[in-house]
């Protein structure tokens, strides 16, 4: 019997005993006056009056319940041809130095740091480094491009940049220097210092006086003895700002408090993920995701567990038995991925074989999100892995789990294509356009009632008055997930897609709008519109559709795969754009709106009707036709 619905029934008679209980479980260095206090913020603050720091938390508190020689954080990285373990007492050594090297550098409490790396151990040292200090950082993915790095150092004005000399993809080294280079000349905001990890695969040259070798400061500050401690910060303060997409080119920088997000990552380790302290719990993410931030770096550490950071691909990092070797190897209890990582698996290996070749007798779960889990393929890993296997949904928002399988709190029945039922913490509802509820199994809007709960985010950077228009004015009351779906009548809830033009390209969400300004910033382009296509490996891929301009007489293949290089390198590869289409008008309505949602049906092969508002019937089979020269 699951104790579910007794949870979620105790959270919605009493949201704050309920958060009170969980918040036992932190250590707090001055408690909360109020678990909630409602006046506070867009809906209201968690734990107000707390003082807490989150490093503390991660680390030092495990060291002195005698966790110190546990292992904390495995590296493995066929890219590299390394694995390193490192103990929470070696962890805590390592993040303290740093801090201490943060420190030096004239960093403390509210000041921001980005940190553009790969995934490296020194990603989540610099991550806890800065948690120690009090200091907020800001992680950008290594797959963006320069312009894209330019835009959140402008919004964010860090004092510091941590960065590595390279990244390792599966067939090329990334070099990172000329793309930070590249991102400080374009900002307005130059920070002071960038600390840079060499590594040896590619070794950079340091520009001198802003610049430094991370290595030397560390060294350094061994050798003086320097060690931060840890600093006590406000259970609302910031603990960091995650830029995510929204619907133009100018991301959102969302804002997550420390005493919350500490508290809620902590029950979902145990009651969602059923990870118990000294287990190993496996997410292969990246640092530069949400994912990353609360599953590879926090909620592990904070729950004493061992956390895996792997630094490779699903295939190709030899094989498409890598996850399965990796998982083996480091007897992880619970693995965490998207789905389109295993549809890589799944092409390459459609048996499992490659399964068969390791102990997985750890297993016990997998769990996948941030994109829809197709029921394919829950089918094939349910078939070969033999473990359930879990959908989630979440967004970089609620920095965890909105609805899922409390697989900790005892299963409840799999319906493949749901990520099951909403977490306590989480009123989900379903509104049509004009806010009414709408029957069970009927599609529409996906909010959340407000309060939101701990750990979601309390605001956007620098963009405080954005929060209304994004997220709380369509529908009084309620969070706007952007999310369409329906909950049915055993309140599973199935998600069908965004309401927005955000598209999810390999498990990654990209803003066709942002990827539009940069097709209409082409000197021969006059209009264009940017959609999702299905793609049975990543989800969705973009297509760009571009009308040139009058009178352009160049060759219509040449401009688009100009557009094609002009968002490689302003957005970046992970935006994924391979395919532009010259088309000779857009189909519009008569008031002069594109048709995005047609020339999606039409693009996916899926029937459509003719939308009455149109302008010309005509351009439909235009779009139709230059799609068709492209598959
Ligand atoms: N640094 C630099 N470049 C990066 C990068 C990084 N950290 N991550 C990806 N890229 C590049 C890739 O090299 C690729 O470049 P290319 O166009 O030159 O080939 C491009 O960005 C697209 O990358 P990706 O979407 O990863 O595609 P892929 O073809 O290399 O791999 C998958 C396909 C399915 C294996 C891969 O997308 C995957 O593992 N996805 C899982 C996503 C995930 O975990 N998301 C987190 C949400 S939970
Ligand atoms: P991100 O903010 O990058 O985590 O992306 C969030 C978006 O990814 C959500 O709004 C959904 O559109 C999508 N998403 C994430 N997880 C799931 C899931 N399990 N099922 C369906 N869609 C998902």
């Amino acid at each position: 019997m699951s104790q579910y619905r007794e949870l979620y029934d105790d959270w919605k008679s009493d949201p704050s005993a309920f958060w009170g209980e969980a918040a036992k479980a932190i250590d707090w260095f001055k408690p909360y006056d109020r678990v909630f206090d409602p006046d506070q913020g867009h809906y209201g603050r968690w734990f107000v009056g707390g003082a807490c720091n989150t490093a503390y938390n991660c680390l030092d508190r495990h060291v002195a319940a005698g966790r110190g020689e546990q292992a904390a954080l495995i590296y493995d990285s066929p890219v590299a041809n390394t694995k390193r373990t490192l103990t929470y007492a070696q962890l805590t050594d390592e993040v303290a130095t740093f801090a201490a090297v943060l420190a030096g550098q004239g960093v403390s409490k509210g000041d921001r740091v980005v940190i553009y790396m790969p995934m490296i151990p020194e990603a989540v040292i610099a991550m806890l480094a800065c948690a120690r200090l009090g200091a907020i950082h800001s992680v950008v993915f290594g797959g963006f491009a320069a312009n894209e790095l330019a835009t959140r150092l402008n919004d964010a004005q860090p004092k510091v940049i941590l960065s590595a000399s390279c990244g390792l993809e599966a067939s090329r080294i990334v070099a990172y220097k000329p793309l930070l280079d590249a991102a400080i000349a374009a900002a307005t905001h130059t920070p002071e210092r960038c600390i840079v990890l060499q590594r040896p695969m590619a070794e950079t040259p340091l520009t001198g006086g802003r610049d430094l070798d991370w290595a030397t400061l560390v060294d350094a500050a061994r050798r003086d003895g320097r060690r931060a401690d840890c600093v006590s910060v406000a259970a609302t303060d910031p603990l960091y700002i995650l830029y995510t997409s929204g619907s133009t080119g100018q991301p959102k920088g969302v804002v997550r408090d420390t005493g919350g997000h500490m508290v809620a990552l902590l029950w979902s380790m145990q009651a969602l993920y059923g990870v118990a302290p000294g287990e190993v719990y496996w997410s292969a993410s990246d640092v530069g995701w949400v994912v990353g931030h609360s599953y590879i770096v926090y909620a592990p550490l904070l729950n004493g567990s061992t956390t895996v950071l792997y630094e490779g691909k699903p295939v190709g990092t030899p094989d498409a038995g890598a996850f399965w070797r990796v998982a083996s190897e480091h007897r992880a209890s619970v693995l965490f991925t998207a789905p389109t990582a295993l549809r890589a698996i799944k092409k390459e290996d459609p048996n499992g074989l490659k399964i068969r070749d390791y102990d997985l007798s750890h297993l016990r779960a997998l769990f996948l999100a941030g994109e829809r889990a197709d029921p394919e393929t829950i089918k094939w890993a349910e078939e070969h892995l033999r473990i359930p296997v879990i959908d989630h949904w979440w967004q970089t928002e609620t920095g965890w789990a909105i609805a899922g399988n409390p697989l900790g709190l005892g299963a409840l029945p799999v319906k493949r294509g749901s990520p099951t039922v909403p977490m306590p913490g989480y009123d989900v509802q379903v509104l049509d356009d004009a806010g009414h509820a709408v029957a069970p199994g009927t599609l529409g809007n996906i909010v959340i009632k407000l309060p939101l709960p701990p750990a979601c985010l309390v605001t956007l950077w620098n963009a405080d008055a954005r929060f209304g228009p994004s997220y709380t004015d369509e529908f009084p009351g309620y969070y706007k997930t952007a999310d369409a779906g329906y909950i049915d009548d055993d309140g599973y809830l199935f998600i069908m897609g965004r309401t927005d033009d955000i598209i999810n390209v390999a498990g990654h969400r990209l803003s066709t709008g942002a990827m539009e300004e940069v097709l209409a910033s082409h000197p021969d382009v006059a209009e264009c519109a940017v959609i999702g296509r299905a793609d049975a490996l990543k989800g969705e891929l973009p297509v760009g559709f571009i009308v040139l301009k009058a009178g352009v007489a160049r060759d219509p293949a040449a401009i688009e795969q100009e557009t094609v290089g002009l968002v490689r390198d302003r957005i970046g590869p992970v935006a994924a754009f391979k395919t532009s289409v010259t088309v000779a008008r857009l189909p519009k309505t008569r008031s002069g709106k594109i048709l995005r949602g047609t020339m999606k049906k039409i693009a996916d092969g899926e029937s459509y009707r003719m939308p009455a508002t149109i302008d010309d019937p005509a351009i439909l089979t235009e779009i139709a036709a230059a799609l068709s020269s492209r598959t």
